[in-house]
């Protein structure tokens, strides 16, 4: 059979090395909805402006419809001479309308066509991504209630800081993807321009409608310039760079829960279904969806710096380059969103292990911020304060106790006007108590944030 892409212009067929090494079909076919979704409106368009007949219209219509539902049953067969999923389904359609489907690509080349998959492509997975966030921030949410009274170090250099409620920890990663949501709602709305009509570089002289093309499928703009059109991926690379920011947080949390699984902290007990064991220890329940979450994080980096290094330096406009950006752009959305599908269970069904966690918060002296600023507000200055709260910690380590275990006279000798009374703010309990800013992890404050994002995620 003769190629569709190969005109009159050619003597004979194309070399088979060439067709294995252009073919697209091994991935694009994944675009074959968005294709035919994108066939069928442009040959709506076309025939409301007289350039296909009605009955031809509807012709074109129902067998793209029905091509579809075979490539729903995996029922056409992939051929490389054929290259990508355009030309399946635009072969498919000539094969049963002959003359009427050789009509389709009027006003249109794969160009301009490949660009409009793609987009509606990607917007639906942004879709998707924005779902699965927002229920991960639920997830998060839910734990705010159970977790409500659970006091647990932060920590700056991986070492013990303040304490602060579980809560603020949860709400923490809720703020991180509504970030991510923001980043997926601005992407979207570059991604929802309309390419189709650019054709292949220059417009065409057949009379169409953009507009009405661009409304069929539900983008909000018509893409304007064609020489622009078909050379634009800002939005398959802004999108993988939104994607590369989600895995980012969820390494990040990743890494945090294995750490807090570990024996060492005993944070934090992850659901089994989400462990795998050892082949040869057998007390192993290793966190590998969290540290494939991290691994993984790798190869959506990967997929963004694929797209840049493809763009950098495509003169305008189509350059067969762009088909390399198909991989890496599957890739990335299906790593994301597999990532998300499990961080969303684990999230809300892992265990705090509150008793081990609280039989350590005496450690590290997570009170001593807490003791300082009380110094401050007697009057003292925050330099002075933090050296004698220094001092104290110090006597402390020294006798292998905590500060509140300091007698009078102690807190005395670093300072004469300290007296036991300051004594309230100390304990992780006094300290948590202690805080009054907007944002911190004082009780009131925290409680207020839940309650809002209650109602935000409802
Ligand atoms: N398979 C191609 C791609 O993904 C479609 C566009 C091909 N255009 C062309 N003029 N050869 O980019």
């Amino acid at each position: 059979m003769t190629s569709l892409s190969r005109s009159g212009v050619f003597a004979g067929s194309m070399d088979d090395r060439l067709a294995r090494f252009s073919e697209s079909i091994s991935f694009d076919h994944r675009l074959y909805k968005q294709d035919i979704r994108g066939s069928i409106a442009h040959a709506q368009m076309l025939s409301k402006q007289g350039v296909l007949t009605e009955s031809e219209f509807q012709s074109i219509r129902s067998e793209l419809t029905s091509i579809g539902e075979m490539l729903d049953r995996g029922e056409i067969p992939f051929r490389i001479e054929l290259e990508d999923i355009h030309m399946h389904i635009e072969q498919a359609l000539i094969d049963r309308l002959g003359d009427v489907g050789r009509k389709l690509h009027t006003a249109r080349s794969r160009n301009d066509q490949i660009a409009t998959d793609l987009r509606l492509w990607v917007r639906d997975q942004l879709e998707r991504v924005d779902a699965l966030l927002s229920e991960l921030q639920k997830s998060f949410l839910s734990r705010c209630d159970r977790d409500a009274s659970v006091v647990i170090p932060a920590y700056t250099h991986m070492q013990r800081a303040q304490p602060v409620l579980a809560p603020h920890y949860w709400l923490a990663y809720i703020e991180k993807l509504q970030r991510d949501r923001g980043r997926v709602s601005d992407c979207r709305a570059r991604v929802n321009h309309c390419p189709l009509g650019g054709a292949a570089v220059a417009g065409t002289s057949i009379p169409i409608d953009r507009e009405y093309t661009a409304k069929l499928l539900g983008f909000d703009a018509v893409a304007s310039n064609s020489i622009d059109i078909s050379s634009d991926r800002d939005f398959a690379v802004e999108s993988v760079f939104v994607l590369t920011m989600i895995a980012e947080h969820l390494s990040g949390w990743a890494e945090e829960w294995i750490l807090w699984s570990t024996t060492e902290f005993n944070f934090i007990k992850l659901p089994q279904k989400f462990c795998t064991g050892s082949s040869i220890m057998p007390q192993k329940v290793n966190p590998d969806t969290l540290e494939l979450t991290r691994g993984k994080t790798a190869r959506v980096i990967g997929a963004l710096q694929t797209l840049l290094v493809l763009i950098k330096g495509l003169p305008l406009a189509y350059n067969r380059d762009l088909q390399e950006d198909k991989p890496p752009l599957f890739d990335a959305f299906d790593t994301v969103i597999a990532m998300l599908e499990l961080a969303i269970p684990i999230v809300a069904e892992s265990e705090l292990n509150v008793a081990s966690i609280r039989s350590r918060l005496d450690e590290g002296f997570l009170d001593a911020t807490a003791l300082m600023e009380a110094c401050m507000l007697r009057g003292l200055a925050q330099r002075t304060a933090h050296h004698r709260v220094g001092a104290l910690v110090a006597l402390a380590k020294e006798r292998g106790v905590k500060l509140a275990d300091l007698s009078d006279e102690d807190f005395r000798s670093v300072d004469p006007d300290l007296d036991g009374s300051i004594r309230s703010v100390l304990s992780v309990d006094g300290a948590v108590a202690s805080y009054r800013s907007y944002g911190s992890s004082n009780p009131v404050e925290i409680a207020k944030q839940i309650a809002r994002w209650k109602m935000q995620l409802s």
